[in-house]
């Protein structure tokens, strides 16, 4: 494909002169330009010049089943013809329709769909509905407080970014909303628990329990975790993990939010990350696979025992009082349709765990000094670099270095950018869940290449 050179001058120019991007100092665009992708089809991306990627990210652990669905496109631009938008303090077929399908493909328990425009929104709502469902269900105690993790993310915006375990995320922003407390991630490549003994004791897990009791589990309202650490660096919960957090939940009468915005939708080869472990939640959140990223939309999903904790008269003020005007927009519930039919179909979480586990397998077979460890599930994987026996990190400058490497050896991957200091040493691989065993092979072949480049080969 050839590129309108003017054009994109034009595009790198303006882009440099108008666009705020996310994450980005906009100092090192002096020397790297940001990629401008122009279009995509499966699992390529296409930048403005007319290079192909493979997209190892999937944009943004997002477009699940692919670039250049057409079914999507047909079902969002049929549905902005009928109705383009309707507020869902009243009601519309689209939405009513994925919120039937969305509850019949979580785990049994799962009845009750608020929809909102993002992950940051479906987290934020899900923390409101646990303090409110606190207070009136534990009548006469005070549960305003939540329980998340050390490295894990949950959104950018206050509420969310006070679960979120991550200080590089969060110290230009402090103080932050008040009841949020953080414990150790279950990560056994650094365990500060258990990581000499010969197995995972879950100690991290009972230091929650020790958390609850000490804060008072009269003032806890919630836990939250993702069932697998994503942008975090893909820390995956040990067997055993989300079971005991369930048991400390059910004990203590604290609802548990898992945050599947990056597992859910078959990303760790099954629907949904907690599937892996039979553990269901009192609230699940959702959003980037719902709609593969074809337009936004998130989802806060909940028992019908929490729902019916918001029902009563008007005048007691016991329901949920938020609106989003976006939030479940027509378009946007048309084209998750559309999306959740073609992933249920394709059975795309098989492909995520057949894909996900000889990709796996290939990195785990590079030989390099660097690879510290290779983890994840179906098509989340991590790759933790390290210098040294001692396990010490590659730092972030050569992690951006091998990232570029990678790029040009034509596949973009992902790493835990801003995350936890000195720990931003995970590489992570999120493709499409449509992945063949041939780009699986050149995605590691992109990855040998561009370790070499950077590091040498020993
Ligand atoms: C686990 C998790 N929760 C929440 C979010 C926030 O989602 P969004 O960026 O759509 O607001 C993210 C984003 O990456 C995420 O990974």
């Amino acid at each position: 494909m050839k590129a309108d050179s003017t054009g994109v001058d034009h595009l790198f120019a303006s882009d440099r002169r108008h666009l705020w991007h996310s994450l980005l100092q906009h100092r090192t665009l002096d020397r790297k330009p940001p990629l401008v992708i122009r279009e995509g089809k499966g699992c390529i991306v296409v930048d403005e010049m007319g290079k192909s990627y493979i997209d190892g990210m999937a944009g943004l652990f997002c477009v699940n089943v692919g670039y250049g669905r057409d079914e999507i496109v047909q079902a969002a631009a049929d549905q902005m013809r009928r109705l383009p938008f309707y507020p869902l303090s009243q009601s519309h077929a689209p939405a009513v329709r994925l919120a039937e399908t969305l509850t019949s493909i979580t785990p049994p328990g799962l009845e009750r769909v608020y929809f909102c425009n993002s992950g940051s929104e479906a987290v934020e709502t899900a923390l409101k509905l646990a303090r409110q469902y606190g207070r009136q269900v534990h009548r006469g105690e005070n549960r305003y407080k939540v329980i998340a993790r050390y490295r894990g993310y949950h959104g950018f915006t206050l509420g969310a970014l006070s679960a979120t375990g991550q200080i590089s995320r969060r110290k230009a922003f402090e103080p932050l909303v008040p009841g949020f407390l953080h414990v150790d991630p279950p990560d056994r490549y650094r365990c500060l628990h258990c990581q000499t003994a010969p197995a995972c004791t879950l100690a991290c897990a009972d230091e929650i329990e020790a958390k609850v009791q000490f804060e008072g589990p009269q003032t806890v309202a919630a836990i939250i975790t993702e069932p697998v650490i994503g942008g975090g660096g893909v820390i995956v919960s040990p067997d055993g993990y989300l079971q005991r957090l369930r048991e400390v939940c059910d004990r203590w009468g604290i609802l548990l939010i898992l945050d599947e915005v990056i597992t859910g939708f078959g990303r760790t080869g099954l629907p949904f990350g907690c599937q892996h472990w039979d553990v269901v939640p009192d609230i699940m959140t959702v959003a980037k696979g719902i709609t593969s990223g074809y337009v936004p939309l998130g989802a806060t999903i909940t028992t019908q025992e929490v729902f019916n904790a918001f029902l009563g008269d008007v005048e007691e003020g016991v329901h949920f009082s938020q609106v989003s005007t976006f939030g479940g927009h027509p378009v946007a519930c048309a084209a998750a349709s559309a999306n959740l039919e073609i992933l249920l179909r394709e059975r795309l979480w098989e492909n995520a765990a057949t894909v996900g586990d000889y990709l796996t397998g290939r990195l785990q077979a590079i030989r390099h000094p660097w690879i510290g460890e290779v983890r994840g599930k179906g098509l989340l994987i991590g790759l933790e670099l390290v210098r040294d026996q001692n396990k010490t990190p590659v730092a972030d400058k050569e992690m951006a270095a091998l990232a570029a490497a990678i790029r040009d050896a034509g596949v973009i991957v992902g790493r835990n950018v801003e995350t936890v200091p000195g720990l931003c040493n995970v590489m992570i691989l999120a493709p499409p869940l449509i992945l063949s065993k041939d780009e699986a092979d050149r995605i590691a072949e992109a990855i040998e290449t561009g370790l070499t480049a950077v590091a040498g080969t020993a």
